[in-house]
Order: C-alpha cells, then structure tokens, then sequence
C-alpha cells in the first residue's frame, strides 16, 4: 500500500510562506498532477514529499508511515526531474543501475531489474549506448528507468516532458500513463501541461499561490469548478468571464443581465446572491454556438485549425470573448456575429470568485 497523506503542510523561505496549510489524501495507485501558474509552489512541494526540502510545519505520510523525519532514500519515493541529470560517461545500462550501485546489489539481481526496467520503457537494445546518442525523449526513458529500477512506492514527476517537442510530449504520455497502468504505483505529476493534465490524471490538484484551489477528478474540474480561478484555468482557450448584474431568484435559479443587455436565467443555486449584486458568467468558448441570440461579438481575430475556428472577439461593453467554432463556420476578421449558449452550460461566480453550484449540469462520465 503506498498511499500518500500530506497533513497540514506550510513552507517558509524566511519570511515569504510559500505553501499555507496544504492537506491531500492520495489514494494507493493513484496518479495525481499539480497544477498551477509559474511560482504557486509545485515543485517546493513535491520537494517536501520527496525530503529534499523540509517542511515548515505538517507531516508527509506515505502507506501510514510518518516520514517526516525520514531522509529521502529511506521514504521509499522516487524524483524524476525536467533536467535528465544523466551521466554522460556513462552507458544506459550504467545510468539505470546507479542507485543499485549505490545499495552494492550483487550483480544477477542488479542485471535482472535494470533489464527489466528497460523493457518497460523500450530501451533494451540502447543499453550499451551512451546518453549523447539518444533522443530526447530516450534520455528522459533512461531517467524514468533510473527511477523505476528502486520500486519505489510513490513516483514523483517534475515537469519531466517540458523539454522535448510536441509529438514526442504525445508519445511519452501515452508511455507514462501506460507505465502507471503496468507498475500500479502511485504517481504524483507536476506539469504546465493541460492536456498532460486532463488525460494522465485520476485527480488534480490546482494550486494557487501556495493554497489548494481544488482536488478532484478532471471532469469535475471542468464541469464543476468551485472557483473562477480553477474555472479560468482548466479548459483551452480559457473560460471566458462575462460581467453581469442579478435581476433576481425564483426556483429557476438566478436572472442575470450580461454585458450588453442580455437576460438569462441560469440554473444554479441561488442562496447567498441578491437582486443588484454584481456577478460574472463563465461560458465555456466550445459551449456557445453561431447564430444564437444571447451574445453579439465583434471579431477580431480567426484561427483556422482546419477542425476549428478560434474566433476572438470583443462584447459590446468591450470584454473579450473566444468562441470555438466549426472549422468552416462563417466568421471573418473585422466582422460580427451572434451567438447563441445553453443556460445548462454556463457558471455563475459571485464577486469573491466563488461558484454559484450548477443545479442543471451534465452527469460526469467516469
Ligand atoms: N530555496 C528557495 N529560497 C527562497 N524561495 C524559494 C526557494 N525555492 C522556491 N522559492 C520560492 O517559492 C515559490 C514557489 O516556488 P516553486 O519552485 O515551488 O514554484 P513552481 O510552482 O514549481 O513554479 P514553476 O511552475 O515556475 O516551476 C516561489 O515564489 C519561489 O521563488
Ligand atoms: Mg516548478
């Protein structure tokens, strides 16, 4: 069993507290990303799991174990980085068995787990080579494999693919999250990435300035985010925000006129807004559709992707809008267009940012 409890975790660097009172419950296999905008505290607290970094106050628990005080090879946890950081002298064969070498395991074993791990990961007719002949992305195999060749109980993954190309970035998520499968090992994953996000992950977690936003499933991040931070940051292109003023509650949910003049009434939970209060209604750019009534956009940019138009533009009260469209839908620079959304679809967020819960939403698929 190698769950992974972090209880009531703070950081400081000096005076700057960087991560506040930080607790998660990561389940045995299961594979966990962090994300969060550049300095949120990522890494400082995989860090802390990993015993690089000691925290300030909490305790990191993994299969039930305190080990706080643990020092980092005794946690039974392994840190694979952005950097390689392989020896460039040395053979993948030689770069995979290093921590073996360091435990001096006697040689069968040693033999057996490093061709093992290359297996695994496709590197059993690389392992005489050095590191300067392989791609990026069989380097970044060769530090996986180091890792693997351990058992360890938890993996912890630093941005590992923030180096390599597009397409090779496709290939290793796909490798990753087949390796998961295949090790049933718990996996905590830090990454800039959302589609890295949304597909590798059981869970995420969003982190925002040191403190826990949300955790939970990619789909109900999506569909059920609890804040407009989490709201703007899962989902591509953005969700969009629009300002709009509460005309009042019934069983319906709440009557809100948007930017520009439009009234809806959208289907959330109306306790704690009021007639008068000042909201923002987040749509979704893939949820609205061309030649509907409730929005009028004046464009300002098309990207053709073939399967779809990005289609930039501004409201009437000058707040940008994106709307994802059918590659061929009839949108040009310069013009305007209507566009039309479900009231099931959109969010309600009051002015602290919190979500008005949606009472209409879609069922999450699992
Ligand atoms: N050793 C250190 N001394 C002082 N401050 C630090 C130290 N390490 C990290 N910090 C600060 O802690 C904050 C969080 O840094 P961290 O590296 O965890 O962010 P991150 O979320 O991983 O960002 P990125 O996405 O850019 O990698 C930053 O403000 C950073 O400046
Ligand atoms: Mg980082």
């Amino acid at each position: 069993m190698a769950t992974l409890d972090l209880c009531n975790i703070s950081k400081s660097f000096g005076a700057a507290q960087v991560l506040h009172d930080i607790s998660l419950a990561i389940e045995d296999k299961e594979f966990v990303v962090f994300v969060g905008p550049s300095g949120c505290g990522k890494s400082t607290l995989l860090r802390i799991i990993a015993g690089l970094e000691e925290a300030t106050e909490g305790q990191i628990v993994i299969g039930g174990e305190d080990v706080s005080a643990a020092h980092p090879v005794d946690r039974g946890i392994s840190m694979v980085f952005q950097s390689y950081a392989l020896y460039p002298h040395l053979s993948v064969f030689e770069n995979i068995a290093f921590p073996l070498r360091v435990q001096k395991m006697p040689m069968p074993e040693l033999t057996e787990r490093v061709q093992k791990a290359a297996d695994i990961l496709q590197l059993t007719d690389k392992l005489q080579l050095k590191p300067g002949q392989l791609s990026g992305g069989q380097r970044q195999r060769v530090a996986i494999g180091r890792s693997i060749v351990r058992n360890p109980k938890v993996f912890l993954f630093d941005e590992p693919l923030s180096n390599l190309d597009a397409a090779l970035r496709g290939d290793m998520r796909v490798e990753l999250s087949q390796l998961h499968s295949d090790l049933d090992a718990t996996m905590v994953y830090v990454t800039h990435d959302q589609v890295e996000a949304m597909t590798m992950a059981d869970r995420i977690v969003v982190l925002n300035a040191g403190k826990v936003e949300q955790f939970g499933t990619p789909l109900e991040l999506y569909h059920h985010p609890k804040t407009k931070f989490v709201a703007s940051f899962i989902g591509q292109p953005n969700m969009n925000l629009i300002p709009a003023t509460v005309q009042g509650t019934d069983g319906n949910g709440v009557t809100v006129e948007m930017e520009g003049g439009t009234r809806l009434t959208l289907p959330v939970d109306t306790t704690g807004v009021a007639k008068g209060d000042s909201v923002e209604v987040g749509i979704r750019p893939e949820n609205v559709t061309l030649g509907g009534a409730a929005l009028d956009v004046a464009v300002n940019v098309v990207e053709r992707l073939g399967g779809l138009s990005i289609t930039y533009g501004k409201l009437a009260g000058g707040t940008r809008f994106c709307a994802s469209l059918p590659g061929n839908a009839a949108v040009a620079q310069g013009g305007a267009i209507t566009l039309g959304v479900d009231p099931a679809d959109c969010h309600v967020f009051d002015a602290r940012g919190d979500v008005l819960r949606r009472t209409a939403a879609p069922e999450l698929v699992s």
